[in-house]
């Protein structure tokens, strides 16, 4: 097979949904049609259990989980599919959000009685942003839940999508009879409560005739020919390019627990969902056919075994081959690097491979080399955009327990820093330094890893901060600026890059410096060039 044909059956996107909606679930019924996996219940869940978020031995549990789900990949009618796994519990947002730079389509999946959700919302609003096709599933319609117009309304208003339907429901929940393949124009109907994959599609290639009838009653018939109508009515028609450019959103219903309405979706999404696409990088466009090997690192996982101190940094293949042995440019070290046992990973190992192309994940072996956002390429020097950080939620002050490990702590925050487990901050005034996190699970998880993975001990200080805001001066020289440095002084720092922040102490006191100082601009993301 050439090197295009490699890209073109390459499919490679991430599950996003609010915690408990199902993703686990669908995602272990994708592996099983892959055969990838043979049974149920062999995807771990890598979620932190309610209830268990104090406990250290189950953040472990959750860390070594997620190295193993990290990317999730398997064939199917000849296309190579990479699932990349993004955590759902929201203090792990971040870490999602750099996971949806790696992918190239997006499947959503909303409970159909709640409905969407909080953190559907945050992470849709993100897919939309970078245009990023999505698909969306609704689950559990084996159980009672909202009229599906009335949520295909919600999804549109809530999530500000454009939808439109390629499967829909007969009935709901007790009533549940099967699913209309509007895509491909047949029935399947639903045979129970087996939680087995017992599959019965029968061709409708008319609906007005009795067949339907026959096969789930006149009044069911009646109403599905009606919902029908109105689907078309209402509904934009399918359009693949609309869908890949991110403007359409098909949807489709199931049942992820029972195996329903599953392989539907996995059938249309082999066939309409995009290619490896073209990434943006400070320089140029580089598209994935391009000869020379490019990629970026979106993710670095510590290695769990303390007897091995290095971790794994994972890297989005953009363009050309990615060859074992070869020597990359490390762009941000202007550095040569050779990998020796780069790691492909399958549903439920991880291999070394000699070669991988546009699209997928390599998991290379790093002793510190690497931070989040790094480009590899053959020898050009460009650097791949997108990897900004949002501000943190969460402010402390981070205290040296053990004066005499100070220099411990320092390596050991500096690398959990760079793999984008907290943003640290240091104070302009006194050189303080204060860990921002999206939740408050961080501190615990820097705590366990620092006393357990570099022998240091810290604790922490509450610091009130509402906000950090990057901030970008419209002239430097002015005095504005300079009256901004001086009143604020108090309230300022640097981050990791050295970028000047703000560290607000209320959305107030916020609101006013921005009226008080109209030519500073305070930005809620790092990224703002
Ligand atoms: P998540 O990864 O999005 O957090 O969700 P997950 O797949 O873990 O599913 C959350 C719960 O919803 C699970 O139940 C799962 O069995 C259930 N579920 C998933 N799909 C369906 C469906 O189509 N219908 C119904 N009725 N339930 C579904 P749980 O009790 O929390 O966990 P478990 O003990 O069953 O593992």
């Amino acid at each position: 097979m050439g090197f295009i044909d490699e890209i073109n059956r390459r499919r490679t996107f991430g599950i996003v949904s609010h915690p408990d909606a199902g993703k686990t679930t669908l995602t272990e019924k994708l592996l099983l049609f892959g055969g990838a996996i043979q049974e149920a219940g062999a995807v771990k869940s890598n979620k932190i259990k309610k209830g268990a978020t104090s406990d250290f031995m189950e953040i472990e549990r959750q860390r070594g989980i997620s190295v193993a789900t990290s990317v999730l990949a398997f064939e199917y009618q000849g296309t190579k599919i990479n699932i990349l796994d993004t955590p759902g519990h929201k203090d792990f947002a971040e870490d999602t959000f750099r996971t949806l730079t790696a992918v190239d389509s997006v499947i959503v999946v909303i409970d159909v009685a709640k409905g969407v959700e909080e953190q559907t919302e945050k992470l849709v609003e993100v897919c939309r942003m970078r245009n990023i096709p999505m698909l969306v599933f609704i689950n559990k319609l084996d159980r009672e839940g909202k009229d599906a117009f009335e949520l295909l309304d919600e999804v549109e208003q809530k999530l500000g999508l454009k939808v439109t339907p390629l499967s829909f429901p007969i009935g709901m929940g007790y009533d549940f009879k099967g699913i209309y393949n509007i895509w491909e124009k047949n029935i399947n109907l639903f045979s129970g409560y087996s939680r087995k994959n017992i599959e019965e599609t029968i061709e409708i290639s008319d609906l007005s005739s009795s067949e339907l009838d026959e096969l789930i009653g006149a009044t069911s018939a009646d109403t599905l020919r009606e919902e029908l109508e109105l689907v078309e009515g209402i509904y934009p028609k399918f359009d693949k390019d609309a869908y890949q450019a991110g403007t359409l959103q098909p949807v489709f219903f199931g049942s992820a627990l029972n195996n329903f309405g599953v392989r539907e979706l996995l059938d249309c999404f082999v066939k309409i969902a995009p290619t490896p696409r073209p990434k943006q990088s400070e320089e140029r466009l580089i598209d994935p056919t391009e000869k020379n090997f490019t990629g970026f690192v979106f993710k670095i996982h510590a290695n769990m075994d303390p007897k091995h101190r290095d971790r794994l940094a994972f890297i989005k293949i953009v363009s050309g081959e990615f060859k074992r042995n070869a020597p990359y440019l490390h762009v941000r070290h202007n550095k040569k690097l050779k990998f020796s046992s780069p790691n492909a990973f399958f549903a439920e190992k991880k291999e070394i491979v000699d070669i991988s192309y546009p699209g997928d994940i390599v998991g290379l072996h790093d002793t510190g080399n690497f931070k989040i956002g790094d480009t590899l390429t053959e020898g050009e020097s460009i650097n791949f955009r997108g990897i900004p950080s949002f501000s943190p939620e969460h402010f402390r002050y981070i205290n040296n327990a053990d004066p005499m490990k100070s220099k411990q702590l320092f390596k050991g925050i500096d690398q959990l820093m760079d793999e984008g487990v907290a943003q640290l901050f240091t104070l302009e005034m006194n050189g303080r330094k204060v860990i921002g996190t999206v939740g408050a699970l961080q501190y615990e998880v820097i705590q366990y890893r620092l006393e357990h993975e570099y022998g240091a001990k810290c604790t922490y200080e509450n610091l009130n901060v509402h906000k950090a805001c990057w901030v970008e001066a419209e002239d430097p020289k002015n005095e504005e600026f300079s009256e901004f440095k001086r009143v604020k002084a108090k309230f300022l720092a640097k981050d990791k890059q050295g970028q000047l922040v703000f560290l607000a102490d209320s959305a107030f006191s916020l609101q006013m410096t921005q009226q008080k100082y109209p030519s500073v601009k305070l930005h809620f993301v790092s990224e703002f060039q």
